[in-house]
């Protein structure tokens, strides 16, 4: 069952990603879905901002992953925009979600379509353009314990 908001202008992307960074436990993973200037980085900057990261976020377009541990848990944001499910497939990013190797944190993954295969659990939201450019946020959860109710 999906969930849909209304996103207004970039400052409510913003917000909405802030909200989620307050309150997500560490061990989630956000699956965004959406084309290109659809708001999945500015919605990852929010998050960063609520966990309290006091670096820049930058799109980690080139980098592939950046991660962040100045705030509450760490921040690994992944971009899986240029790569192909092969390539996807030699980056590990299980290795971000199961925690063995990593501390356990929010793994934030845009172009989250790449993957080749998905977690356990997580939540997935699209961001899709409105006709006024504005934003809607598909919001779903699979398998996870708790719904979103930040909303
Ligand atoms: N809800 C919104 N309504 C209108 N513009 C938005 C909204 N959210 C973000 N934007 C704008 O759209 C662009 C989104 O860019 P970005 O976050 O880099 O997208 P993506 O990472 O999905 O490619 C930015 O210019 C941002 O200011
Ligand atoms: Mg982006």
């Amino acid at each position: 069952m999906a969930e849909i908001i209304l996103l207004e202008n970039a400052a409510a992307t913003q917000a909405f990603g802030v909200k989620l960074g307050r309150t997500l436990p560490e061990n989630t993973v956000i699956l965004l879905k959406g084309d290109l200037g659809a708001g999945k980085t500015t919605l990852t900057q929010g998050i960063g901002l609520g966990l309290g990261i006091t670096e820049a976020i930058a799109s980690p377009t080139f980098t592939l992953v950046n991660e962040y541990h100045s705030g509450r848990i760490p921040l690994y944001h992944l971009d899986l925009y240029r790569l192909e499910p092969a390539q996807v497939d030699s980056l590990y990013p299980e290795t971000y979600w199961e925690g063995e190797e990593c501390d356990p944190g929010l793994t934030v993954i845009e172009w989250s379509e790449r993957l080749p295969y998905l977690p356990e659990s997580y939540y997935q939201i699209e961001l899709r353009h409105t006709q006024n450019d504005q934003r809607q946020a598909v919001i779903s959860a699979v398998n996870v314990k708790q719904p979103l109710f930040v909303l």
